[in-house]
C-alpha cells in the first residue's frame, strides 16, 4: 500500500506559513504505532464482550486444516440505490479447497455479508461431501463457521458454494462505492480496497496472505460502464436479468495470488493506453480528467519504470497487463492490487498547468512504489503481516530507484534522506518506538494488522535496506534479491529468506563482511531505535549509544542485543578518500580518526547509515567553520545531516541548543534545498513552542535575515516568472517565497497580494505559478478576510483537479479570523462540503495554525463521538488527527487538558489513535521540560545570533 499515514507537504505547511512563517513541511510528529496495546493479552482473543475460548472460531488466525485452490466469484454491484435507499451488491462464489488435515469444521472469513441461500458443499473426489449440520456467523472474528456432521478427509478436495448480499457502502473498505459529480451529475463507482483484511467483506474467502489461490472473477454491470479486475477480460456478453439488460464481463483466471491483492471496479471511466513489448499499459480516470490529459504523465513514466524493475529484479513483469486507476475516494495513497493498481487522484493525475512539481514527484514515487510491489509483495508475498516492514520498506526504498529512472535529472535518490531517514528518526528515537519485526502471535486482529502500516515499517524499513544495499554494494544486493524472487515466486516467505539469499550472493562474490548478513541485520530489525555514534577526534575514540530524544526515558522493552548495533561508519577527512569503519562493539579506537590543525572529520557520508553522528566540540567548531567558508567540501546531503543531527542531539540534551542554532548560520549564503529544508523543518519545532511567546519577534527577525539571500537569488534567477530548472531548486524557490513572506519581507508580500488580487478580479485566469500556489494562497488568505476566504472556497468547490483542491483546502486553514476557522471546522462534519477522506487532514491543517489550534482542539473534543465513529476504527490516518491537534502543547495546563480528554472519552475509546494519545501526553511532558530549559538561551541567541 502507498503510505497511508502520509501527510502531504501541502497539508503540513499550513499553520506555519501563517502562524510562524511558512516554515515547516510536517508539523505533526508522526505517530509511531506499536503492538504495545496487545502486550497484555498475548494476541489472544480477549474482547471483553465475549468470553474467550479456545474454539477455533474464537481465534484470529485460520486453522491449517484447509487450503484453498481456486475460487469462482461473481459480483454484481448496483450503482443505483434500492427502494430503501441502500446501495448493495449481490454475489455468488464457489471455492475449491483441499483438506490438509481431517476436520468437521469449515472456517472461512466473511464479514458483513448476508447469506441469501443456504451454502452447499460438494465432494470433488471419490467420497461425497459431509452433510452440513449448522452455520454460525461469528461477527467478532469475522468468520462463517460451517459445522459438518461428518469429517472432511485429508487429501480430498471439496467445493463450497455460497450466495450472498452485501452493502456497497462508502466506508472505503472491501467492496465500496465512491461518488463524484461530472457536469452536475452524480456518478457512482464501485471499487475495492482489500488490504489488509477486507476481501472478506466482498465474498467469503480464506483471507490470509499465505492462502494463495487462483481467482476466476465475473462482474455484472450496466452496459454503459466498464468492469475491471486483476486479469484481462476473457469474455463480455449482454444478458437480460429480471428484465434488465446487463453486461457480464468474465476475466481470465488470475495467477496464484493473495486475497488482499484482488480488485474489482465498475465505473464509466475512460482510459489512455500504450503498449510496451506486448504489455498493455492503461491509465483510467474520470472522463473529464482523462480528456484534460491528466493521465499522460503517469502513462509516460510507467513503461520506463516497469523496464527498470524487470532489469533490477531480473524477472519479466509477471502479468499480461498493467492497469492504473485514479479514484475520487480512496483511503490511503494507493494500493498495489496485482495488475489493477488503485490511486487517490492526487497520486496519479497530473495537470501541466495546475499541478506543482511536488505533485509530480508524489505521482512518480507512488507509481514507482506500487509497480515495485508487482514483484516484491505480489509475486513473492510475506507469509504474515508481522513481516510487513519487509514488503513496505522494500517498496519505499526502490520507489526512489524507479523514479530516478524516469526522471534522471532530479537527483531524487538524495531525497530519501529528508523524506524517510530523517523523518523516521524522529519517532524511532522515542522510548515507545518498536522494532521493525513484530512477533507473529502479536499481530492478529484487524486493528493490530492496520497498525503495522506505520512509518517504522515504511521509512525505517527503507532506510535499513538502503544501508544494506550500500554496504553489500548494489551488485551483490540485487544478485541476492534476484535469486530470492526466482526461488519464491507465487509463494510466501519470511524475512530471513531474503537474508539467506543475500548471504549466498555475498559468499559467491568474495565480498568480506565482519559478520553474516543475518547477524548484522538482526540488530537493526529485532531491536528498536538506532545509535548515535560519537567520534572524538582528539583521542580517536568511537562510541555508540542508543539515541533517545528524551534522555529521561528508558526504552519500553529490553533488547537481547543491549541496544548495540553493528554500525558501518563511512567517514572522510578533509581531502581524504572515503573509508568504512565497522563499529562492532560499544567503543572502539581508531588512530585514523584523530585530527590535527584545522583538519575535520565527517562521518556517515550521504547518510547511507541509519545512525546519527556526534563529535567532540572542536570538530563541531571546525565543521561550522567549513560550512561558513568552503561549504562545497561537504556534500549537500551532509550539510543537511549536520543540521538535522545537531538539532536532534540538542533536543536530546547531548549538545547545546545554541550549537544547533549555529548550524543554520551558513544558510545566509546557501541556495541548496536539502540544508534549507532541514533547517526549516527543525526550526518548526521552535515555532510551535515559541510562537506564543516573546521569542517570536527575535526569531522572526533572524530567519528573515537568513532568507534574504535566497529570496534575492530566486528573484535574479526567475524574476518570479520562470520556473527554476532544477527539481529541488523549484522546491527551494517555494521555501524562499514562503519564508520571506511570513517573515514580512515586503518585496514578497507585495508580490503575493498582487497575484491573488489579479486572480480575484479574473477568476477564470489564475496567474499564480503552479509550484507557488500553496504558499501564495496561504499567505493571501492569512492576510485577507472573509472576502478572500469566500473566494478561495468558491475556487475550491469549482476546482476539478484534485491537487488544486488540496492546495486550496489547506490554504483555507490559514485564515486568521477565528470565526472563519470555526465555520471551516464545521464543514468537516458535512461530507457534501469536505469529503470524508479529507476531514481529518483538514482539522489537522486548522490546528497547525496558531489561531486555529485552540479552536480545533475544542472542536475535536466537542465532536469526539462523531469523529471517532466515522474515522476511529481502522483509519490509518486517524492517529495524525490526535498528534496534529496537540502538537503545540507545552504547558502544564495543556497537559492537564490532554489527560482529562483521555479520561473523559475512555468509554468511547480512541481506536487506532489509542497510542497517539499516550504519545501526545509524553510529548507534551517533554515539551514542558524543553521550554523551561531552553527558552532563555534561545531568546538570547536569536537576539544576538553568532
Ligand atoms: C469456474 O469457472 C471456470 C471458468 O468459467 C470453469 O471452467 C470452472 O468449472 C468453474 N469452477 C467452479 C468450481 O465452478
Ligand atoms: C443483512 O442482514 C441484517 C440482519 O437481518 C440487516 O440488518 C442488514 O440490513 C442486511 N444487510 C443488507 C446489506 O441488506
Ligand atoms: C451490450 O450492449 C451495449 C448497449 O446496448 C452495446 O453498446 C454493447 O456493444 C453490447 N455488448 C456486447 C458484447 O454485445
Ligand atoms: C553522495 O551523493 C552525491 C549526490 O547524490 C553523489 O554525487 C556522490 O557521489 C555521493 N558520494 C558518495 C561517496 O557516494
Ligand atoms: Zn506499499
Amino acid at each position: 500500500m502507498g503510505k497511508g499515514f502520509y501527510i502531504s507537504k501541502t497539508f503540513g505547511i499550513v499553520g506555519i506559513v501563517l502562524a510562524a512563517g511558512a516554515l515547516a513541511t510536517i508539523t505533526a510528529l508522526p505517530v509511531v504505532y506499536s503492538q504495545e496495546k496487545s502486550k497484555n493479552n498475548e494476541g489472544k482473543f480477549t474482547d471483553p464482550t465475549m468470553a474467550p475460548s479456545n474454539e477455533p472460531w474464537d481465534q484470529w488466525r485460520l486453522p491449517q486444516t484447509l487450503s484453498p485452490q481456486t475460487y469462482n466469484v461473481t459480483l454484481w454491484p448496483r450503482l443505483q440505490p434500492d427502494a430503501t435507499g441502500l446501495y448493495i451488491f449481490t454475489g455468488l462464489s464457489s471455492v475449491v479447497f483441499r483438506c490438509v488435515e481431517k476436520t468437521n469444521l469449515i472456517l472461512i472469513h466473511s464479514n458483513k455479508l448476508n447469506m441469501t441461500k443456504h451454502p452447499t458443499l460438494l465432494g470433488l473426489g471419490s467420497k461425497p461431501a459431509p452433510t452440513i449440520e449448522s452455520i454460525v456467523m461469528h461477527t467478532k472474528t469475522q468468520y462463517m463457521a460451517i459445522h459438518l456432521k461428518e469429517e472432511l478427509t485429508a487429501g480430498e478436495s471439496y467445493e463450497l458454494y455460497t450466495e450472498f448480499l452485501g452493502e456497497l457502502s462508502d466506508d472505503l473498505g472491501g467492496f465500496y462505492r465512491s461518488e463524484y459529480y461530472e457536469n452536475g451529475v452524480k456518478k457512482v463507482v464501485a471499487t475495492t480496497q482489500m488490504q489488509a483484511t477486507d476481501a472478506r467483506k466482498a465474498f467469503p474467502c480464506f483471507d490470509e496472505p499465505a492462502m494463495k489461490a487462483i481467482f476466476h472473477i465475473t462482474l455484472y454491470h450496466d452496459p454503459a460502464t466498464v468492469a475491471l479486475s486483476n486479469s484481462v477480460v476473457k469474455d463480455e456478453v449482454n444478458v437480460t436479468v429480471d428484465d434488465t439488460l446487463v453486461t457480464r464481463t468474465t476475466f481470465a483466471p488470475t495467477e496464484v495470488m493473495s486475497t488482499y491483492l484482488l480488485a474489482f471496479i465498475v465505473s464509466d471511466f475512460v482510459f489512455i493506453e500504450q503498449n510496451m513489448d506486448n504489455l498493455q499499459i492503461r491509465i483510467f480516470a474520470r472522463q473529464e480528467a482523462i480528456n484534460a490529459g491528466q493521465g499522460e504523465y503517469a502513462l509516460s513514466v510507467t513503461g520506463p519504470i516497469l523496464k527498470l524493475f524487470e532489469k533490477y529484479y531480473n524477472v519479466p513483469y509477471p502479468l499480461p497487463k498493467s492497469d492504473q486507476i485514479a479514484l475520487p475516494d480512496f483511503n490511503t495513497g494507493a494500493m498495489e492490487n496485482w495488475g489493477l493498481i488503485t490511486y487517490r487522484e492526487t497520486a496519479l493525475l497530473y495537470d501541466e498547468e495546475i499541478s506543482s512539481n511536488e505533485n509530480k514527484e508524489r505521482i512518480i514515487t507512488v507509481i514507482s512504489h506500487e509497480l515495485a510491489h508487482q514483484w516484491f509483495g505480489n509475486l513473492v508475498t510475506v507469509r504474515w503481516w508481522n513481516d510487513l516492514w519487509l514488503n513496505e520498506g522494500f517498496a519505499t526504498y526502490v520507489e526512489y530507484l524507479g523514479a530516478d529512472e524516469a526522471e534522471p535529472d532530479w537527483n531524487i535518490k538524495d531525497l530519501i534522506v529528508l523524506n524517510d531517514v530523517h523523518k523516521v528518526f524522529a519517532i524511532d528515537a522515542l522510548a515507545s518506538s518498536h522494532p521493525l519485526l513484530s512477533k507473529e502471535e502479536e499481530i492478529q486482529r484487524p486493528e493490530q494488522i492496520s497498525e503495522m502500516f506505520d512509518m517504522i515499517s515504511y521509512s525505517k524499513g527503507a532506510s535499513v535496506l538502503r544501508m544494506l544495499s550500500d554496504f553489500l554494494t548494489e551488485k551483490v544486493f540485487t544478485q541476492g534479491l534476484q535469486t530470492y524472487l526466482d526461488h519464491f515466486k507465487f509463494s510466501n516467505t519470511v524475512y530471513t529468506d531474503l537474508w539467506e539469499h543475500l548471504q549466498k550472493a555475498v559468499d559467491s562474490s568474495g565480498t568480506t563482511l565482519p559478520r553474516s548478513v543475518q547477524a548484522i541485520m538482526d540488530r537493526w530489525v529485532l531491536q528498536m531505535g538506532f545509535p548515535v555514534v560519537t567520534i572524538n577526534t582528539a583521542t580517536g575514540q568511537i562510541t555508540q549509544e542508543h539515541f533517545l530524544l528524551d534522555p529521561d526515558t528508558k526504552p519500553d522493552r529490553p533488547s537481547e542485543f543491549n541496544y548495540e548495533w553493528f554500525v558501518p561508519i563511512s567517514w572522510t577527512k578533509k581531502e581524504t578518500e572515503q573509508n568504512i569503519h565497522w563499529l562492532l562493539q560499544k567503543t572502539d579506537l581508531s588512530d585514523q580518526m584523530k585530527t590535527s590543525g584545522d583538519e575535520w572529520v565527517l562521518a556517515n557520508i550521504n547518510v547511507t547509515g541509519y545512525y546519527r553522528v556526534n563529535y567532540d566540540n572542536e570538530n563541531w567548531q571546525r565543521l561550522l567553520t567549513v560550512l561558513k567558508t568552503s561549504r562545497q567540501s561537504i556534500p549537500v546531503i551532509n550539510r543537511e545531516q549536520i543540521i538535522d543531527d545537531a538539532f536532534n542531539l540538542a533536543k536530546a540534551g547531548i549538545i547545546e541548543t545554541t550549537l544547533a542554532l549555529r548550524t543554520t548560520l551558513f544558510l545566509d549564503s546557501e541556495t541548496e534545498y536539502m540544508p534549507w529544508e532541514s533547517a526549516l523543518d527543525n526550526l518548526d519545532y521552535f515555532y510551535l513552542m515559541f510562537d506564543r511567546t516573546e521569542v517570536y519577534g527575535p526569531m522572526q527577525k533572524y530567519i528573515g535575515n537568513q532568507v534574504k539571500y535566497l529570496f534575492e537569488y530566486f528573484t535574479t534567477l526567475t524574476n518570479w516568472e520562470d520556473v527554476p530548472p532544477g527539481h529541488t531548486d523549484q522546491y527551494n524557490q517555494v521555501n524562499a517565497l514562503r519564508v520571506a513572506c511570513s517573515t514580512g519581507l515586503e518585496a514578497c508580500t507585495t508580490l503575493v497580494k498582487t497575484w491573488f488580487q489579479q486572480w480575484m478580479e479574473n477568476p477564470n485566469v489564475n496567474p499564480i505559478k503552479a509550484n507557488l500556489r500553496s504558499a501564495v494562497y496561504c499567505s493571501a488568505i492569512a492576510a485577507g478576510g472573509e472576502k478572500e476566504w469566500n473566494f478561495a472556497w468558491e475556487m475550491f468547490e469549482k476546482a476539478t483537479v484534485a491537487s488544486e483542491k488540496d492546495k486550496l483546502r489547506a490554504a483555507l486553514a490559514c485564515a486568521t479570523e477565528p470565526w472563519l476557522l470555526n465555520r471551516y471546522l464545521k464543514y468537516t462534519l458535512d461530507p457534501e462540503k469536505i469529503r470524508k477522506q479529507d476531514a481529518t487532514s483538514t482539522i489537522v491543517s486548522i490546528a497547525s495554525n496558531v489561531v486555529g489550534q485552540p479552536l480545533a482542539w475544542d472542536f475535536v473534543r466537542a465532536n469526539w463521538e462523531y469523529i471517532f465513529n466515522e474515522y476511529g476504527g481502522k483509519s490509518y490516518i486517524f492517529p495524525n488527527l490526535i498528534s496534529g491537534v496537540t502538537n503545540r502543547f507545552s504547558t502544564p495546563f495543556e497537559l492537564e487538558q490532554l489527560i482529562q480528554f483521555r479520561d473523559d472519552y475512555a468509554h468511547i475509546g480512541f481506536g487506532s489513535g489509542t497510542l497517539a494519545i499516550q504519545q501526545s501526553i509524553e510529548r507534551t511532558t517533554a515539551n514542558i521540560k524543553w521550554v523551561e530549559k531552553n527558552q532563555q538561551a534561545v531568546l538570547e541567541w536569536f537576539r544576538n545570533p553568532s
